[in-house]
């Protein structure tokens, strides 16, 4: 799917899963469903808070959350892609619920909140995608009351297994020049996807002001079996709507041919292998 025509909602629907079977599509919404339910676990949340799921996308956290309140709380479903609230919206009008929901379209690096408004800030994969980290958590302070709960889930992209970790070097013509590219691709610290670690978010959390922080790192690991075309795939999906795939990257060391040489290669190496992707998940709880 080009770029251009991918917006937020679209890629959490559909792009995301686009080089899955359908086994791993289902294993991997079981396990989004477990990291919601942490999320919401780590919270604490009381039924008459206000929360907000900021960067909600399709509402993954601001649907479970109303299970927590009654109707004294409230869940602010925030994005700043309209495309996520409409879809949010839709769903919601579903579900019909007379628990208290609201939508913001807001940009989290300037939320349009006035400060000391909410009990419970909550994030998926978020920070994840902005460049400056520092902004984003000093709003979630900013908006949360005293006492107020960060919780969130970030995905440490920097830690994920790396291509030429699957294969043996001489399973590539050109395995060193990709394997140099590939590193310095996974450890740009101009990448929003790539610029952090356990211990920034840390230092970002004590440099805003909030204590308590507790950042329970897990390692996650997920097995497949590669299928055809399954390489290309990886290597020609956006990570998110608007930035470049691997292949895209590639394309900033080398020429189209080699790349397509390299893909076809990896192909060969991998397919019908089964291989285990690890990679570092951070659990964050914080009070302001
Ligand atoms: C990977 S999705 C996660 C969505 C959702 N939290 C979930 O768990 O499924 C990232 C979300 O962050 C939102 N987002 C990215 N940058 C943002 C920003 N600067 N301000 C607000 N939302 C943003 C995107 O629109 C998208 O919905």
């Amino acid at each position: 799917m080009p770029n251009d025509t991918l917006n937020w909602s679209k890629w959490l629907l559909e792009a995301r899963f686009s080089y899955m079977t359908e086994e791993q599509k289902q294993q991997s919404i079981r396990w989004l469903l477990s990291v919601r339910n942490a999320v919401l676990h780590n919270a604490g949340i009381k039924p008459s808070n206000t929360i907000i799921d900021i960067g909600t996308g399709t509402g993954l956290l601001g649907f479970g959350a109303l299970d927590f309140i009654d109707n004294t709380g409230k869940v602010i479903f925030s994005d700043y892609a309209k495309d996520c609230l409409d879809t949010c919206k839709q769903v919601a009008e579903k579900l019909n619920t007379d628990k208290k929901i609201e939508f913001l379209l807001s940009d989290c690096l300037n939320i349009k909140l006035g400060a000391n408004t909410v009990d419970r800030a909550l994030m998926r994969s978020v920070l994840v995608h902005i460049l400056d980290k520092e902004r984003a958590i000093s709003e979630i302070y900013r908006i949360l009351k005293p006492e107020g709960i960060f919780s969130a889930f970030e995905p440490v992209i920097r830690s994920n297994t790396r291509c030429a970790e699957l294969v043996n070097p001489e399973d590539l013509t050109d395995y060193t020049e990709f394997k140099q590219a590939e590193d310095e691709c996974m450890d740009s610290m101009d990448n929003p996807l790539t610029n952090f670690d356990e211990n920034t978010i840390k230092e970002l959390l004590n440099k805003t002001g909030f204590s308590d922080g507790i950042i329970d790192k897990q390692i996650v690991e997920t097995k497949y079996e590669v299928k055809k075309g399954m390489v290309k795939s990886w290597l020609t999906t956006p990570p998110s709507p608007g930035t470049k795939t691997m292949k895209e990257k590639f394309l900033m060391y080398f020429e189209e041919p080699k790349i397509d040489r390299y893909i076809e290669e990896l192909q060969k190496a991998l397919e019908n292998r089964s291989v285990t992707i690890k990679s570092n998940v951070l659990y964050i709880k914080a009070k302001k």
